[in-house]
């Protein structure tokens, strides 16, 4: 398929711009917008370390894409004080590498490894005693002379953020104290952490501007900056500066970003539903062939938007549009097909 037009812009608006993200990541708690449930589990986690003067327990973010899985590790290193070591799964590819940045570590350190679902076999045996008793048994050598050494390592905190919580093996998950899963935002959340962005930024923004930007970011916070500031850009390119509900909604019609929010792939898994399969019941691992996207993916960035904003269900027998979703593919379902 071409990758013109509104996926290209997606893409290109999903980007993270690690300055500019870093520049607008809430510090602390009282700075982060959303995700009662998960912010309240950490607040308790952290008050309660605080006062018996210990690391954190190790936790595990889960979630779509742009939703804070990272900001929050690092407001967690400044709530506890912490030093925040940042690495990712692919990178520690052999249990040397997890030695050398665990016995680099001092004590309440906090260890953040993103994208921890693609840690490798190897690595994740050794990861087990390392969260649990804070030690490491490596083997040196080969052969006849292959022998085991114990490291003792500090107490530290394992921060593990992952897109997909249903590819982690449950021996590593179940080291984790706490695994909480990130959701979507809702609009008004949206809207309040657009002004934040504004004011931070310096933009002057109308609130039916930040309204219209967050209705049209897919529930991502990531998403709704991004959108942010290509109407800064448009505001001052061909009005008076000034972000507001019509200069946000003739900027983003300019990117061809749907009124609902929703992103191409999401576009095409509603009409492949409702064009080729009568609105459903789907599986999944049809709609995944079709659409030309792994299953996790779809079961974990697109589907749970689809279903939180009312476009499909998931039913015994597979998925299935709803009224809601075949309103917005253009009408009911006999009228159409
Ligand atoms: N609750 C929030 N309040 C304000 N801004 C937020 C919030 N959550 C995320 N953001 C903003 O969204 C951007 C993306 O967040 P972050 O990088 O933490 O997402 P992530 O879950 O780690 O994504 P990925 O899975 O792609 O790594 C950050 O720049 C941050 O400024
Ligand atoms: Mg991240």
């Amino acid at each position: 398929m071409p990758d013109t037009g509104a996926s290209a812009l997606n893409d290109k608006f999903n980007a993270p711009n690690a300055a500019l993200e870093a520049s607008l990541r809430p510090p602390s708690f009282k700075d982060f917008t959303g995700q009662a449930k998960t912010v309240e589990r950490l607040q308790v986690m952290v008050g309660a370390a605080k006062q018996r003067k210990e690391p954190l327990n190790h936790i595990l973010l889960s979630g779509p894409p742009g939703l804070g899985k990272t900001t929050l590790a690092l407001l967690l290193g400044n709530e506890m004080g912490a030093t925040v070591r940042i690495t990712s799964g692919p990178v520690i590819d052999k249990p040397s590498d997890l030695a050398g940045l665990l016995t680099n570590l001092e004590e309440g350190d906090i260890l953040f490894i993103d994208e921890i679902h693609r840690i490798s076999k190897a690595v994740e045996e050794y990861l087990y005693s390392a969260m649990e008793d804070f030690r490491l048994d490596i083997l040196i050598d080969q052969g006849p002379n292959a022998r085991s050494v114990r490291l003792s390592l500090p107490r530290f905190t394992l921060i593990g953020a992952t897109t997909r919580t249903g590819l982690l093996t449950a021996p590593l998950r179940s080291r984790f104290t706490l695994q909480t899963r990130l959701d979507y935002y809702s609009h008004e959340q949206l809207e309040r952490i657009v002004l934040r962005t504004c004011k931070l930024l310096d933009v002057a923004i109308k609130k039916d501007g930040a309204r219209e930007i967050a209705a049209r970011a897919r529930g991502t916070p990531r998403i709704a900056n991004n959108l942010t500031h290509f109407v800064r850009d448009y505001a001052q390119q061909r009005s008076d500066g000034v972000i507001s509900k019509d200069n946000a909604d003739a900027a983003l019609e300019l990117l061809e970003i749907d009124r609902h929010g929703l992103d191409e792939m999401d576009k095409r898994i509603l009409r492949l539903m409702a064009e080729n399969y009568k609105g459903g019941p789907v599986g999944l691992g049809t709609i995944a062939v079709a659409v030309g996207e792994e299953e996790h993916t779809l079961e974990e960035v697109h589907e749970p938007f689809l279903i939180q904003e009312g476009y499909l269900q998931r039913t015994a027998q597979g998925r299935t549009l709803t009224d809601k979703g075949w309103n917005i593919l253009g009408g009911r379902k006999n009228e159409l097909f």
